[in-house]
């Protein structure tokens, strides 16, 4: 089972006590991780939902009964260190073929229009937004999400820092900064006060967290060079 740890905030919310659960998010990221087929096994038709045993079955079923759509096509992403053959739709973003075809529902969506940063992922070592990012173009492509990045113990510092100093309210923004500080900290293990505002220029909290986060990947920052 896994322990829920109970710790004093301190100086900053003397009176408060949080939970954090590491553990319980890495299983829990890893479980949808795991869930993920890496090979496509049925075909469904977006339009009457009838299912095929192949692409091309698919395909003379487009052309025969929805001639004016778009015919979807096979993809393969390389998903928080897993290959995976998706469906996909040419025009699909990335965030879309995430959350609806994978299951991935941590990366957020706010503005759907490349301005908040909820929609955060890494790709290839960088930041990139997922909203206006078409999921055709990923191919090849080494993508990371916040599943991804809370699935991994060596993260541990990242998450406990963000619980512990309270960086979130709703939280609804939360992964798109945590996805940003993680790429930050692969490039810079210790950024500086500086650094970590520009890195996180491009993330909105229409709770006002921001203080809090520069506090908390600062101490995610010394543990992670500790190996805590
Ligand atoms: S949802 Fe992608 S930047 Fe806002
Ligand atoms: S914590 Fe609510 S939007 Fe950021």
């Amino acid at each position: 089972m896994n322990e829920v740890k109970t710790e004093k905030l301190g100086e900053a919310w003397p009176s408060v006590e949080v939970r954090y659960t590491h553990e319980t998010t890495q299983v829990m990221a890893a479980e949808v991780i795991e869930k993920i087929p890496p090979l496509l096994t049925e075909f469904r038709c977006a339009y009457c939902e009838r299912v095929f045993g192949s692409l091309s079955e698919l395909q003379a079923h487009y052309t025969s009964e929805h001639p004016d759509a778009v015919v979807p096509r096979i993809i393969t992403l390389h998903i928080n260190s897993r290959y995976c053959q998706v469906l996909v739709e040419p025009h699909w973003t990335l965030k879309r073929t995430l959350q609806y075809r994978l299951g991935l529902t941590g990366t957020k969506e706010m503005c759907d229009k490349g301005v908040c940063g909820s929609c955060t992922v890494i790709m290839d070592g960088r930041p990139i937004l997922s909203c206006t990012t078409l999921a055709v173009e990923c191919e090849g492509k080494d993508i990371q999400t916040i599943e991804g990045i809370a699935a991994e113990l060596k993260n541990k510092p990242l998450i406990d820092a963000y619980c512990k100093w309270d960086a979130m309210q709703c939280g609804y923004c939360t992964p798109g900064f945590l996805v940003t500080a993680k790429a930050l900290l692969d490039k810079f293990p210790e950024p500086t006060e500086e650094q970590i505002k520009e890195a996180l220029s491009g993330n909105i909290c229409s709770c006002g967290t921001y203080p809090r986060h520069i506090t908390a990947i600062m101490e995610a920052s010394e543990k992670m060079r500790q190996g805590a």
